[in-house]
């Protein structure tokens, strides 16, 4: 598995600095009690739990997965959501936690989802990694790891063809694994 990656771009050490000082802004910025922690599965799973466990406000969290397939640049289209939470948002103060954000469709929709149809208090958003190169929609994360170049990544939840996930790291994929099946 490590011999198809090219660079590593977070160490375990970096993956715990970065989950640290995010934690810290979300309990600093969420002190009324009202916090509700969303999870978009599957490639946030290791983030969300490595954020939540470093908390130091109460909250309540629950699970979302969607599908990419809902993500047309038409602005009126709907996210297609495969799995949906499954406590109320009602007026919450949701944290919606994603691995990464590249066109930003997932999280610019999640986030209207939340607050036109779950009736969210607030909505922000969180994003361990940013590919601000492949931005199409108007949206900047509230709380965000880093910034990274235009590769495609995998590891600490991130997949290529749903594998690599279980990788306790973050890097990049060598292009021959995934041209070769092109
Ligand atoms: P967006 O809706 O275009 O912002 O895409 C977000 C989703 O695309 C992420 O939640 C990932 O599932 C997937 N994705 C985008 N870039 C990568 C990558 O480099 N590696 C793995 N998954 C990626
Ligand atoms: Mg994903």
């Amino acid at each position: 598995m490590i011999n198809d990656i090219s660079k590593i771009l977070l160490s375990c050490d970096d993956i715990e600095r970065l989950t640290s000082r995010i934690a810290k802004d979300i309990s600093q910025k969420n002190q009324d009690g009202n916090l509700l922690m969303v999870c978009i599965l599957k490639g946030s799973f290791m983030f969300f739990a490595d954020i939540v466990r470093k908390l130091s406000v109460p909250c309540e969290v629950d699970f979302m997965q969607a599908s990419s397939y809902g993500c047309s640049t038409v602005s009126s289209g709907k996210i297609n959501i495969l799995k949906d939470i499954s406590i109320s948002a009602d007026g919450k103060d949701v944290v919606v936690v994603d691995d990464i954000l590249d066109t930003g469709c997932t999280l610019y929709k999640l986030r209207e989802y939340f607050l036109e149809e779950k009736n969210a208090k607030s909505v922000t958003v969180c994003t361990l990694l940013d590919k601000p190169a492949r931005r199409s929609f108007d949206i900047i994360p509230n709380y965000k790891g880093c910034e990274i170049p235009d590769e495609f990544v995998v590891g600490y939840g991130l997949d290529y063809d749903e594998y690599y996930r279980n990788l306790p790291f973050v890097g990049i994929l060598k292009r021959e694994i995934y041209e070769k099946s092109e």
